[in-house]
């Protein structure tokens, strides 16, 4: 195989160990006329390194309207692969190329084609957590902060398939009211939040509000006080006068929410559970050094065919134009 082919590969060693990587960081984001872009559930030092932080919706807004040359991508890769769709011209960099999804990698575009066949009159209502393949055979794109305004724009009479999440499907339905077929996907952090753990630091903190991402299943969701994206929760506990919140998504989102509420007790579920579940190891991935490496290197890029991105751009601008 000819090296050139090979793909990119963060090379750790050769980063010199006297440099100051933040220092670095700052210079090379000048010099490449670059905008870093971060989710809630990056490492703590990316977020603060960020010039935005922000929820799956927030992020598709701020890669939209930049006019910086140079993305970089602190998240996993659907959301540089979206900043790549919106923003096509742009050099758009991730610090690991290997950050997925197990919404996006267990819902591959040739499988779900398949499975659509058995809905053929139906729209197709796409989680933002997919790849730029299902996106194209989607009728519009929703994320987790939206998804109840994009089904109910879609008049009554339309029968629904809502992919990949299934739990955030089955919130979405019991939001609208709408009967929606459920592609059977889910995400591999917040299905380890169980209803036993969480009824176990409920009974240790009875006073505590408890606040959970949809993408966590029935069972969570109904016993929670509020369901939300990470924006939403993050906007809930600035603003709720409650003191003790259990926080049934990624443990990243505490960093924001200690900053807004430093007095604030935050219980992240599963709390004391001996394992780190409550991280997603695909975000996690993602480092200082390697973001240092990408806005060096300007590798690893997102490329997307042309024809390709065309089509799944149409379903995202859908999205984009309910506001
Ligand atoms: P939001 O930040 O849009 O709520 O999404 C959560 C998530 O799991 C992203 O992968
Ligand atoms: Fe995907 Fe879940 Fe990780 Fe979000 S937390 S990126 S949905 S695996």
């Amino acid at each position: 195989m000819d090296s050139q082919s090979l793909p990119y590969v963060p090379d750790l060693e050769s980063i010199d160990p006297s440099l100051d990587l933040v220092a670095e960081i700052q210079r090379l984001r000048r010099e490449r006329r670059a905008v870093i872009l971060a989710h809630y559930y990056q490492e703590p030092e990316i977020q603060d390194l960020a010039d935005f932080v922000g929820d799956s919706l927030q992020l598709s807004q701020a890669a939209a309207k930049t006019d910086a040359e140079v993305i970089v991508f602190c998240g996993v890769h659907f959301m540089a692969e979206t900043a790549k769709i919106l923003s096509p011209d742009k050099i758009v960099v991730i610090p690991d190329m290997d950050a997925g999804c197990s919404l996006a990698d267990r819902c591959p575009a040739e499988a779900f084609a398949q499975w659509l066949k058995a809905y053929p009159d139906h729209d197709v209502v796409s989680y933002i957590n997919c790849s730029a393949g299902v996106k194209a055979l989607s009728t519009i794109i929703c994320t987790s902060s939206n998804a109840v305004r994009v089904v109910q724009s879609i008049p009554e009479d339309r029968p629904i398939v809502f992919a990949p999440d299934r739990h955030l499907g089955a919130w979405v339905k019991k939001q609208t009211g709408r009967d929606m077929v459920l592609f059977p996907g889910f995400c591999i952090v917040h299905e380890q939040f169980t209803a036993k753990r969480v009824a176990a630091l409920q009974a240790q903190h009875p006073t505590a509000k408890l606040i959970v991402h949809p993408e966590c299943d029935a069972t969570v969701s109904r016993m929670a006080d509020f369901v939300g994206s990470t924006a939403a929760l993050l906007n809930y506990v600035a603003t709720s006068p409650a003191t003790q919140f259990i926080v049934g998504t990624e443990a990243g989102i505490l960093h924001q929410m200690r900053k807004l509420r430093p007095e604030a007790d935050l219980l992240p579920v599963p709390a004391d559970s001996g394992c780190n579940c409550s991280l997603c190891p695909y975000m996690k991935l993602n480092s200082v050094e390697k973001l240092y490496l990408c806005l060096r290197d300007l590798e690893p890029r997102i490329e997307l065919d042309e024809t390709l991105r065309q089509r799944a751009l149409a379903p995202l601008e859908r999205m984009l134009a309910l506001g």
